[in-house]
Parts: structure tokens; sequence; C-alpha cells
């Protein structure tokens, strides 16, 4: 993660939002990986996600040095953590010990938010995924101030984070606070009641707040899990497929 940072810091951010949108659709367990026609990873809102190749390397190595033990779900989880500290931002334990699903589908991916949603089917969003109740899924977004967001018409990039964009802090909550957020569904953050006292609170206070608070909705984040029968889920040997099935044997030795 060190490495790919010091190439380009904008991927850590990436890799961050990477793990979201895997946590988002039917658990941690790199659905977002799976690279085929239909699959999350190819859904109209998965079109601007990075950092794929970032973990397609790291799992790289481990199958050299370590093969067929670290899911490509752990890897999601460990890298988002990583990449939190690189940019500046709290350390945490990441849970793991996940193992990779074998199903993604493109129309499920479409339900996870693209920021023209109220504050009303956000706050829905989150406790859906067993996240909290008390909405700091959403608030979870809002510490996002590092974030280069793509312009679609050109090969420009803003950044959603008006003034501090390479670093991992609460400037991002002041900004809200002068109507500089980039994301409508920010600034609905800030104007809606239930949702408001976050935003200030973080606004006022001292960034460890919400360094603590971004650790502990992170685990919370890595934590949302989707039961599914033993033979629904493996440690993948590429992030981008499902094993092959093993070979069955055709023609069987005989014996006697
Ligand atoms: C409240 C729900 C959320 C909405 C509506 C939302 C929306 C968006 C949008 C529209 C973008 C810009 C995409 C583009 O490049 O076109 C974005 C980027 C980003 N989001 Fe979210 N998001 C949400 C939740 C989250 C959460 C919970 C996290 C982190 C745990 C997160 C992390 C990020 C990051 C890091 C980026 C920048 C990615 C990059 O620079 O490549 N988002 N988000």
């Amino acid at each position: 993660m060190k490495a790919w940072f010091r190439k380009d810091y904008t991927l850590a951010a990436s890799i961050i939002r990477l793990h979201f949108h895997d946590c988002a659709v039917r658990g941690c367990d790199a659905s977002i990986l799976l690279n085929y026609q239909n699959s999350e990873r190819r859904a109209y809102a998965s079109r601007t996600l990075r950092g794929f190749q970032v973990i397609d390397d790291i799992k790289a190595k481990l199958e050299r040095y370590c093969p067929k033990t670290v899911s490509c779900a752990d890897i999601l989880t460990a890298a988002a953590r990583d990449a939190t500290n690189l940019l500046g931002g709290p350390f945490w334990e990441a849970p793991l010990g996940r193992r990779d699903g074998k199903t993604s589908v493109a129309k499920e991916a479409d339900l996870v938010p693209q920021g023209r949603e109220n504050a009303t089917s956000l706050i829905k969003f989150f406790p859906r995924k067993r996240i909290e109740r008390s909405g700091s899924g959403c608030s979870l977004r809002l510490y996002w101030r590092n974030l280069t967001q793509s312009c679609k018409k050109s090969s420009n990039f803003v950044n959603l984070d008006a003034t501090t964009p390479k670093t991992f802090d609460a400037e991002y909550y002041k900004n809200l606070g002068k109507k500089k957020g980039l994301l409508s569904t920010d600034q609905e953050l800030y104007s809606d009641p239930r949702t408001a006292p976050f935003v200030s609170t973080f606004a006022d206070q001292p960034p460890y707040l919400f360094y603590s608070q971004f650790a502990v909705s992170m685990v919370k984040l890595a934590n949302v899990k989707v039961p599914t029968p033993p033979n629904e889920s493996e440690i993948r040997l590429n992030c981008n497929y499902v094993n092959p099935a093993p070979r069955k044997n055709v023609n069987p030795p005989r014996h006697g």
C-alpha cells in the first residue's frame, strides 16, 4: 500500500471507497472485485471506482509467499485501513478472517448512494446494512475530504475537499458550513436536523474526535456480513474471478 501511495497518493482514497462499495453490497466479500459482464464492478454506480490494480498487486504477492490463505475481502479491508493511516488518519485493528463470495450482480451495486439522494434515504441505507442507526454510516461519508472526483466530460479532476485535498482532517466539516460541499448529499447532511449535529460537532471539536469515530465506523463497516452457505464462499486465487471448479477425473483408474 505504501509503495502504491508513493506512486499516486489519490489511490488511497480510492481504496477506501472500494472497500465501502464492497461492504455495501452483499457484505464485505470482495464481490466488487469480480470482473465479468453484469458483475457489480461493471455497474453504472461503479464506473468511477479505482484502485483494482492495487488489490491485484497485493494479492499476487501474497499468493507467491503464502498461497490460498488470504481472501481478497481481507486484503481490501486491511488496505483501506492502511490507506487511511498513510493519509495521516487513524489506525485501527481491522477485523479479519472473512472469505470471498462467489456472486456479484450489477443491479445490486446500483443501489449504493450516488450523491443526489435526500437525507432520509441516506439514513435508511446504512441501518439496512446493519452499520448503525445513529447515522454514523453517513457521517463516514462526511469524513472524506481527501477525495478527488473525476469529472465526467474531461480528463480533469476536481477535489471533493475544497481546501485541503491531500490530508485526512476535519476541515471538510467546516467547509460544509461555508456551503463548499461538492455533493448535494453532503450539503444535505449539513442542513438536515437529524444529521447536522454530527457536522457541527466534528467542525467545532478537536480532530481526534472524528478520527476515533471514523475508526469505530470503519470497523463496523468491515463487519457487514451476509450469511452464505459454506460452498458459496472461498479464498479466491485471483480477485477478479471465482476459482475454477475442481476438475472431475473423467477416467478414474481401474482397480483389480
Ligand atoms: C452517504 C453515502 C455516500 C454517497 C452519496 C457517496 C457519494 C460519492 C460520490 C458521488 C463520489 C464521487 C464519485 C466520482 O468520482 O464520480 C464519492 C467518492 C468517494 N467516496 Fe463516497 N459516498 C458515500 C459514502 C461513502 C463512504 C461511507 C465512504 C468511506 C467509507 C466513501 C468514500 C469515498 C471516497 C474515498 C471517495 C473518493 C474516491 C476517489 O478519489 O477515487 N463514500 N462518493
